[in-house]
């Protein structure tokens, strides 16, 4: 199957439902910019490239899929660059220009390429974005060095949510788990100082590694909040445990906070990256 395909079948399976609506794959292509637009991962994005690059105004946002992203930032007011290989109405540039027409955008143009192979001229943008793109890079370290190329002198790059993996095994193991791969067999990752070094010699001056559970850039659509209570269950639940196997003992102060020090450190794992499998990392870099 294609990409295309996929996601045309994916929303005819229950099963998928859920995945559907949290990848924003939704049919309903403005209803995927609205629910994007108010996810914690959108304002805190936004959070950044305030902060970061606070007077910019042109973003080229690459591999953009349906343009959650690319129409959000022209919504925005950013004057948007979207640049996406694949023509689909349903997932690809098609479907951009469709919410270019519904949004009524006059600030965003949308090309059909490959990062590999952009045509804009040097120093052109103020930020360069990707979102779960830059893990399927065909060459990494061109993918980068042509967004090196088009950034202007002190811009921002900003890509987020790519997968990593540390070796072999662990990429194998991303791969048999992924839930898509088995339709499409499109996904890909690579090692963090793989992203880092591509950077590096494209001439950016490499700034923030987000790992997985740093940033919700990562682990949205999970909340912080949402994060903190599955640790909070899993604490009160062996306290539970602990009290129905030694009574009263499990209530003794020494031992009330002797195991909740150890609960931090063991349920301190539940949170543990590697339990991921190919977690997601973002990067943030600036052109020299
Ligand atoms: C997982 S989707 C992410 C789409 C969108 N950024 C989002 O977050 O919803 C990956 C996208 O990268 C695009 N892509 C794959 N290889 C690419 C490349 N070499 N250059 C640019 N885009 C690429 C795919 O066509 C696809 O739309």
């Amino acid at each position: 199957m294609t990409w295309e395909e996929t996601i045309q079948y994916i929303r005819t399976q229950p099963a998928y439902q859920d995945l559907v609506e949290k990848a924003y794959f939704e049919e309903d292509l403005p209803l995927n910019v609205r629910r994007f637009r108010e996810s914690e991962e959108y304002a805190e994005t936004i959070r950044l490239l305030k902060h970061h690059q606070p007077n910019a105004q042109t973003i080229l946002d690459i591999g953009c899929g349906n343009g959650i992203s690319a129409i959000s930032f022209a919504l925005e007011g950013y004057t948007v660059t979207a640049v996406e290989p694949d023509p689909s109405p349903t997932i690809g540039a098609g479907a951009i220009r469709q919410l270019q027409q519904h949004y009524q955008l006059q600030n965003i143009e949308v090309f059909e390429a490959f990062a590999e192979n952009i045509q804009f001229e040097d120093n052109r943008f103020d930020i360069v974005y990707f979102r779960q793109a830059m893990h399927h890079a065909n060459h990494l370290e061109k993918f980068l060095a042509e967004a090196a190329r088009v950034l202007k002198k002190g811009g921002l790059l900003l890509a987020v949510r790519d997968h990593v993996v540390f070796d072999p095994q662990d990429k194998a193991w991303l791969l048999e788990t992924h839930p898509l791969q088995k339709f499409y067999g499109g996904e890909n990752a690579f090692s963090p100082q793989a992203y880092r070094n591509a950077m590096e010699q494209s001439g950016l001056v490499f700034l923030k590694e987000y790992k997985h559970f740093e940033s919700l850039l990562n682990f949205s659509p999970s909340t912080k909040e949402e994060i903190a209570q599955r640790l909070l269950q899993i604490k009160t639940q062996r306290k539970k445990h602990l009290k129905s196997k030694i009574g009263f003992l499990a209530g003794l102060p020494f031992v009330f906070t002797l195991y909740d020090t150890y609960l931090d450190k063991k349920v301190g794992k539940a949170l543990d990256e590697m339990v991921v499998p190919g977690r997601m990392y973002s990067y943030m870099a600036r052109k020299r």
